[in-house]
């Protein structure tokens, strides 16, 4: 499928107008969606491995969410939800509440601002203003986000930073300290004991340590199962609140509404968007009624709670559970993952397939296994050609995170196509 004309009028109108910062992969203009499947303005079908980075777990056009939110539009589209109280945004965070265990939440519009409550929060609770993050961290753009990002230099070129620390995350395919794992015993959690806390930020001056379940735009990286028990217990050990950005990770993506539960870690602080709203841009930061005990005017925004993005998540949350989107997304994971390793098996540049439910990622490597950076754009381009949409992570990774409501047959023909692009790359 080449770019048509008409494509390439709104790409030249674009590059007039809209700001130069944004991360276009492909030339790719879409039209309308269905499901699992995207079209482009040329009527060409897609078979979407993306879900729009992890935000369409529900899929596209869901029935149940369109109506909510159409409903919702003809009663009030917004009131200012720091100014009056109304219950739809209520029903939405007790919702949530239910569905975490948290008692608190601080509703907004983005995974960045979500981030953002909860540094502010850990730094009004614990009265210290350090945090530490870990390398390939992706926490969003805007600064307070940004500072806890690590995944790229060019994000953080030239923009102020709030004092945060990185430290190492358990890349055990690509062992930071050059260990092996179970052997290593974590060490890498423990340099945060080792050399942080003695050569750069005192835990007496750290607020939080933050986290991201499984690493995102980092390149799909998932931890060994002690990774987040030993953060914890430093954590514990030293006053300091975890933080778990759950922003990618969460709504059922790994099978568990939030991701730390697969490591069976209870995070202090949680942030979530992206899938939660559905579509409908929505952000929320959940804590315990103790550490969000923050007083009237410490955080507050406008658009937060607004009612389409209540309405809209709250039939996002009742639609997953409805349709146990958990469960299927541990089904065709396995089987997603287990077509992936056996191409891993024949395509010797396919140099590690790992992930939980339907966050997959698949590192392409050089024959000495350095990062396949080129072969994996040749690939993801000539997927595209091919009618299936995939989305670059990390350095050499491709990550495979399709809508949860995926049939069988749709991951198929997007692995037949994935097959030929890797032929073809
Ligand atoms: C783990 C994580 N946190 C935060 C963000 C930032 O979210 P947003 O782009 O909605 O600000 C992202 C976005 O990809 C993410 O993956």
């Amino acid at each position: 499928m080449k770019t048509s004309q008409k494509s390439k009028e709104i790409i030249e109108r674009d590059k007039k107008v809209v700001s130069p910062s944004l991360t276009r992969p492909y030339e790719f203009v879409v039209d309308h969606a269905e499901g699992s499947t995207i079209f482009d303005i040329d009527g060409n079908a897609y078979v979407d491995f993306a879900a729009s980075v992890a935000v369409m777990n529900i899929g596209y056009n869901c029935k149940k969410v369109k109506e909510a939110v159409c409903t919702q539009m003809e009663k009030m589209v917004h009131c200012g939800f720091s100014d009056f109280y109304s219950e739809i945004p209520v029903k939405l965070s007790e919702k949530l509440s239910q569905m975490t265990g948290y008692e608190k939440v601080f509703l907004s519009n983005s995974g960045a601002e979500s981030v953002e409550a909860a540094q502010k929060l850990a730094f009004w609770y614990t009265k210290r203003c350090g945090m530490i993050a870990f390398y390939r961290a992706f926490h969003g753009r805007t600064l307070g986000a940004l500072s806890l990002t690590s995944s790229k230099i060019k994000h953080k070129e030239h923009f102020p930073s709030l004092r945060v620390v990185h430290s190492h995350y358990a890349y055990c395919y690509r062992c930071p300290l050059n260990l092996e794992y179970p052997q290593c015993g974590i060490s890498c959690a423990q340099e945060i004991e080792r050399t942080i806390f003695k050569r750069e930020l005192s835990p007496k001056d750290t607020a939080a340590i933050v986290v991201e379940p499984i690493q995102g735009e980092g390149g799909f990286i998932v931890p060994p199962p002690e990774f987040h028990k030993e953060v914890r217990r430093i954590c514990d050990e030293n006053d300091l609140l975890l933080i778990a950005d759950e922003v990618q990770s969460g709504g059922f993506r790994t099978g568990k509404f939030m991701a730390m539960e697969n490591f069976d870690v209870r995070a202090d602080v949680v942030c979530m968007s992206k899938s939660i709203g559905g579509g409908i841009p929505l952000g929320a930061t959940l804590s315990s009624s103790e550490i969000m005990s923050w007083p009237p005017g410490a955080h507050a925004n406008t658009f937060g709670g607004n009612l389409l993005a209540a309405a809209g998540g709250l039939a996002t949350l009742e639609f997953m559970e409805d349709k146990k989107l958990g469960e299927k997304a541990v089904e065709k994971g396995n089987y997603l993952m287990g077509r992936l390793n056996e191409l891993k098996e024949k395509y010797p540049i396919i140099g590690d397939v790992r992930g939980i439910g339907l966050m997959i990622g698949v590192e392409l490597v050089k024959a000495n296994k350095d990062p396949a950076v080129e072969e994996r754009e040749t690939i993801v381009k000539k997927a595209l050609e091919g009618g299936l949409i995939l989305l670059p992570a990390g350095d050499s990774v491709i990550r495979f995170v399709p809508p949860l409501i995926i049939k069988r047959n749709e991951i198929d023909r997007g692995l037949e196509i994935f097959e030929n692009a890797l032929k073809a790359g």
